[in-house]
């Protein structure tokens, strides 16, 4: 079969995930790494690897057995489920939204996230041509694949010390039509805060001076809240654009149950904000998905406002505190500078060795000699090149034993 003829230049030019080839590639190297005393930890992933709450799969197990809960739901979601992610809203961030045409459920917010990229640009093949999304750099990995098989150009907004990781949003957009690309084809700025995979959080003053350059030039704001609830500093903890006067107007955020829940592979979160933009993605998502199974919806509408859930999350996170604490420990005993560490996700976002020049090298190194598995810094964009992510969501002990690892086969700073 011609592969080439059949798929388009964009989806041919796409690698498997990176978080997927890693797990490929430890897989292959499974049994040599153990038979030398380093079975593979995979630091790779950003999956929470405790249970879910167990009130949450007792009372899964419950609905399992309810009359009519095993047929399609709808795309927009249970009217329980987008009533609870409003509640969710209003009781979390002060935010009101209106169930009916503010909120839309997402199978999974990578899944809303890739279709809102596919149903706002329109694929071209001329460079100068092509719709713009203004990204982080570094960013979620994924955003650069969604944007790239959109045939739209990922547009980097660089987060670094230099610009206190707030990017002139304005000055971007401007090098963006000096370098050909035109105003009409700016569809969207993409933030993410916390953000994957640095961990930082941003002020409200930042957002605000974001919306209005985004009504300025009539733009969409795209907030990817997925970290939200992931915080172990009172003075970092995250909050909703729609608390910021006017967002409502040019922005829809994301979020999702996976992480806070530790229930990734469920599938689950809502899209919610400017009633148009919901709406017209949820026409769009109405052609592709039949919702999200009725029985989770259900079980985790119930857990959204409950304390159950709210407890579930503070002990989670103060069990990623202690992971951290026990990283931070480590790599300062090995040589790196753990002065400023954020406190949010469970990523740390640290430079490789300097006796590296390229962090792809260093990970494979790490991989190959100590078995535990890194994401090189690039696979999240080209300001990430130089760094690497590990996300520490794997027990107290082998956290330890990575540190023990990297002393014993000399990766120092
Ligand atoms: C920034 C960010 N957004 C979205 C997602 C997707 O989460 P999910 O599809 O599980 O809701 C992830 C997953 O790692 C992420 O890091």
């Amino acid at each position: 079969m011609n592969i080439e003829k059949l798929f388009n230049k964009d989806v041919m030019s796409l690698d498997t995930y990176i978080m997927f080839k890693l797990k490929e590639e430890t897989a292959r190297l499974k049994d040599e790494l153990t038979a030398r005393n380093r079975a593979p930890i995979a630091l790779s992933m950003g999956a929470p690897t405790a249970n879910p709450p167990k009130c949450l799969t007792d009372r899964l197990k419950e609905i399992l057995d309810e009359d009519g809960i095993h047929t399609y739901s709808t795309p927009k979601g249970e009217p329980y489920f987008r009533k609870a992610a409003a509640e969710r809203m209003k009781n979390r961030f002060g935010v009101e939204l209106d169930p009916e045409t503010e909120i839309f459920s997402l199978v999974g917010s990578k899944e809303g996230i890739a279709n809102l990229v596919r149903f706002i640009t329109t694929p071209k093949t001329e460079e100068l041509e092509k719709d713009v999304i203004m990204i982080p750099d570094p960013c979620y990995a994924s955003y650069l694949q969604f944007i790239q098989c959109s045939g739209a150009k990922a547009y980097p907004m660089p987060l670094t010390a230099e610009n206190d990781y707030k990017p002139d949003v304005e000055a971007i957009y401007h090098q963006a039509l000096k370098d050909g690309y035109k105003p009409e084809n700016i569809k969207a700025v993409f933030i993410n805060y916390p953000n994957n995979p640095m961990g930082i959080s941003t002020t409200k003053e930042y957002v605000k001076s974001i919306v209005d350059f985004c009504k300025k030039y009539d733009i969409l704001l795209v907030s990817d809240a997925a970290y939200c609830d992931l915080y172990f500093a009172e003075d970092e903890k995250p909050f909703s654009i729609f608390e910021i006067e006017g967002a409502k107007d040019v922005g829809i955020e994301f979020f999702s149950l996976s992480k806070p829940y530790a229930i990734t592979g469920w599938r689950l979160g809502w899209v919610c904000g400017n009633k148009e933009v919901v709406q017209r993605l949820g026409k769009g998502k109405s052609t592709i998905d039949n919702g999200i199974f009725k029985a989770l919806q259900k079980a985790c509408a119930e857990i959204l406002n409950s304390e159950e859930g709210d407890k579930y999350i503070e002990e989670a996170n103060k069990g990623f505190a202690r992971k951290q604490a026990i990283m931070v420990k480590g790599f300062k005993e090995l040589g790196w500078n753990m002065d400023k560490v954020p406190h949010t996700t469970f990523y740390l976002w640290l430079p490789i060795p300097r006796r590296y020049t390229s962090a792809f090298d260093f990970c494979q190194d790490v991989l190959r000699k100590s078995g535990v598995v890194l994401v090189p810094g690039n696979a999240f964009g080209e300001c990430g090149e130089g760094f690497f992510r590990l996300s520490y969501v794997c027990s107290d002990e082998k956290l330890q034993e990575v540190i023990d690892r990297l002393k014993e086969d000399g990766f120092t700073f």
